[in-house]
């Protein structure tokens, strides 16, 4: 009887959709069976992280979701479980009580593709804990943090205030002369180098990096569905991002070459001569994870994490002192009063520029340039306040949820130095500011951010007036809102007007 063989017969695609059927219905019970924190619906296998994107400012859906569902929630990237970790104490309790279970990194597109677990920020277990702490040792014998650092800083703020002198007072935008002469700091301690401002292989380097840190951050719908990076072209621009790293991994790569060409174990003077020698000294180990790849990814590490953040919380600064000139005013009436300007601000003064340290801290408050911290996984299944958090979830650290909480500010919204001064006139310290993170795997280089900003920020009002192209205004809310890694401002232009004395006239102290 035919009819019977007919029967019989499951084509290939009914076989699919009946398995597909099964592995659902399995998901759904799984996810029922244990306790996962509360969060939207979901499609599975797509899910729904695309509620992260559903608008262009992340902060927006952050709050959003963060005001329906708590402190702990949960989203599916594609099938991977995600946690969003908000407010202070859930992020203490998560990154700083239980730091030892939460500090390593998730399986993603960014950790395995383009880092492949190595250097600092996308490595794990051992590994991290052993380069994290080599580099912050070798970078701190290289002046990381210390006072003896000043002198070189001092040299690219007056680099930087010549080239900004030579805009003639005519709109221009800063953000590339500033990200020059603050990869030079870095540079210095990690290779050794200085480039200027009109190198062209280093402006090229500086684009890359600027799009490398646009193309990959936690809003980018790849993060969502990993799938995406298959389809034909470049649609989401994950091979555009492979060629960037490609590129800047090589003009890593060269200066790794000239070091090792030139190596005097005499003669250590930056991070790549330390870890070469750390590699002579460790080639007879097998398993030894100092080697030539891993001296790469933690070079670029900190060159990248070194140049992009603190060039785009000096680029919010001078845009915030230009729309808000009474703000302005009020910074360099005191550092004239303070330092006056016959010399560059230094380290020394900063206990005494209460207003310009409070200014500071809003632009890091207020412009939050980290919105969501890298994210962090646990390496064995554990509960949350009676949650259960499965092994390998991806937990997203919501910064803007503790830099923005009306309970601890007041009035977050508000910008305004003011709330970092106490009523002594002293400057105030609040536990929940933090926009370097918290717990073991903060910002490896918080001190050296601080010791920037410190040093570019006052140097450039103290010399500079800045303003709106004549007949505009540069307004805030329009410029904001450029979410990759970092948060940056739209691209703006301003005019720098000379203040007093010429840059090669101030003397650094
Ligand atoms: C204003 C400037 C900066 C801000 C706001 C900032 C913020 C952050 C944040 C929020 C993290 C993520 C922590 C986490 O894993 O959850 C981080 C990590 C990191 N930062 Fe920074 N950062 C700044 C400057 C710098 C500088 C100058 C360096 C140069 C050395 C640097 C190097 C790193 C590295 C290597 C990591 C990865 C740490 C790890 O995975 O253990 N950062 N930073």
């Amino acid at each position: 009887m035919a009819s019977s063989e007919h029967d019989l017969y499951l084509s290939p695609i009914s076989i699919g959709l009946v398995l597909l059927a099964l592995l659902t219905l399995w998901l759904y019970k799984r996810q029922y069976r244990s306790k996962l924190p509360p969060g939207p619906w979901h499609i599975p296998f797509i899910g729904n992280a695309w509620e992260l994107a559903a608008d262009p400012d992340l902060r927006k859906s952050l709050r959003r979701l963060h005001k329906k569902y708590g402190d702990i929630y949960r989203l599916y990237m594609g099938p991977k479980l995600a946690v969003v970790i908000s407010g202070y104490e859930a992020i203490k309790e998560v990154f700083v009580k239980r730091g030892g279970e939460f500090s390593d990194r998730p399986d993603s597109l960014y950790s395995s593709l383009i880092a492949e677990y190595q250097g600092i920020a996308a490595a794990s277990g051992e590994r991290w804990k052993e380069h994290r702490k080599f580099a912050l040792t070798t970078l701190r014998n290289f002046g990381f943090g210390k006072t003896s650092l000043e002198g070189k800083i001092h040299k690219e703020v007056s680099i930087l205030l010549s080239a900004i002198e030579k805009q003639k007072e005519k709109p221009f935008r800063i953000q590339h002369l500033v990200q020059t002469s603050v990869s030079n700091v870095i540079n210095a301690m990690t290779f050794g180098g200085h480039f200027n401002h009109d190198d062209p292989r280093f402006a090229k380097v500086m684009t890359i990096l600027d799009e490398h840190f646009e193309n990959n951050g936690p809003n980018n719908a790849v993060t969502f569905f990993p799938f995406l990076q298959y389809l034909p072209g470049d649609l989401f621009r994950v091979k555009k991002t492979l060629r960037n790293v490609k590129y800047l991994e090589g003009f890593i790569g060269d200066l790794i070459d000239k070091h090792v060409e030139n190596f005097d174990e005499n003669k250590m003077e930056d991070f790549i001569d330390a870890f070469l020698l750390e590699m002579k000294n460790n080639r007879d180990q097998k398993d030894s994870t100092y080697t030539k790849k891993q001296l790469t990814k933690t070079v670029l590490d900190l060159f990248a994490a070194g140049t992009e953040t603190t060039t785009t919380t000096i680029t919010w600064a001078v845009l915030y002192l230009a729309a808000k000139q009474d703000i302005q005013a009020r910074v360099y009436s005191e550092i004239k009063e303070i330092i006056g300007t016959d010399r560059l601000p230094s380290l020394q003064d900063k206990r005494n520029l209460i207003y310009t340290e409070a200014f500071i801290m809003e632009i890091l408050r207020a412009c939050n340039i980290v919105t969501v911290s890298l994210p962090h996984t646990c390496s064995v299944d554990t509960k949350l306040r009676g949650f259960d958090i499965p092994k390998g979830t991806t937990l997203l650290p919501d910064i803007d949820s503790v830099l923005f909480d009306s309970k601890i500010w007041g009035d977050p919204e508000e910008f305004r130095p003011e709330r970092f001064i106490g009523k002594e006139g002293t400057l105030l310290k609040p536990e929940e500011f933090i926009p370097f993170f918290t717990g073991r795997r903060n910002c490896v280089g918080e001190s050296l951010a601080r010791m920037e900003l410190d040093l570019f920020i006052p140097a450039l009002v103290q010399r500079l007036e800045f303003l709106p192209p004549e007949g505009t205004t540069l307004d805030i809310n329009e410029l904001d809102g450029v979410f990759g890694i970092t948060h940056k401002p739209k691209p703006f232009e301003i005019r720098a007007i000379l203040r007093t004395k010429k840059a090669d006239e101030i003397k650094s102290c």
